[in-house]
């Protein structure tokens, strides 16, 4: 199998690569992000309570997610590997990665660090809020939030997986296809190693 972590800020392209990415490589993609919507749009109690934190740009409460990833992964048994797209966001996700991983037998082979400079960040939400209907892209402020929470919550992940020799940087600006690039080259480099 191959597991792939795409990390990076709100907004640094994660969900756009890793439609691609999921395509090329035949990996399954698990975005917690898009999960969570869809709960809200179908109006799940989970749903309904994860909203409370999203609009605020907080993160939803670590049982709930791992929870979501737990079944999503049990859901695929024959998978070739795993894009992470928005998970793991704190350390204690990671741990609990960890060990689901392991109790397959498989574990995390890479985490791609996606490196946007932030005033391109604003741009690309904000950009985004004006037709997206994403309630957390529309206010400056819960944008502000969301930086906030990956660098004091989310951040720390990357060196979890900087201790485990999987961390990659990937330049994270230019054009889609650009940046696809730059992404296939360390994933292809990460599979070569394994
Ligand atoms: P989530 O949905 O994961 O959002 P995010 O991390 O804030 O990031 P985005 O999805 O906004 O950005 P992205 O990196 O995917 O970039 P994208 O490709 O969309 O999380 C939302 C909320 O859910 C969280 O705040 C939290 O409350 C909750 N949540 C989710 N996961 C959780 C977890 N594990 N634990 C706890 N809570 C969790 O691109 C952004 C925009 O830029 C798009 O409009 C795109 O078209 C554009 N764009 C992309 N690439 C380029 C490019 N190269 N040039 C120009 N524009 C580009
Ligand atoms: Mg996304």
């Amino acid at each position: 199998m191959f597991n792939l972590i795409l990390f990076g800020p709100p907004g640094s392209g994660k969900g756009t690569q890793s439609e691609k990415l999921v395509e090329k490589y035949g990996l399954i993609h698990l975005s917690t992000g898009n999960l969570l919507r869809e709960e809200i749009t179908a109006k799940t109690p989970l749903g309904q309570e994860a909203q409370r934190f999203m609009d605020k740009g907080q993160l939803v409460p670590d049982e709930v997610v791992i929870g979501m990833i737990d079944s999503c992964l049990d859901n695929h048994p024959g998978a070739k590997g795993f894009l992470f797209d928005g998970f793991p966001r704190t350390v204690a996700q990671a741990e609990a990665l960890d060990k689901l991983l392991d109790l397959k037998k498989t574990s995390i082979n890479l985490l791609a660090a996606l490196q946007v400079s932030e005033e391109e960040l604003i741009k690309r939400l904000l950009n985004r809020g004006q037709t997206s209907g994403r309630s957390d892209d529309i206010k400056a402020d819960v944008i502000h939030k969301r930086f906030l929470v990956y660098t004091n919550e989310t951040a720390p992940v990357a060196e979890h997986y900087r201790t485990q020799d999987k961390y990659r940087t990937v330049k994270g600006e230019g054009s889609v296809n650009e940046i696809l690039e730059n992404l296939c080259q360390v994933i292809d480099e990460s599979m070569r190693e394994d």
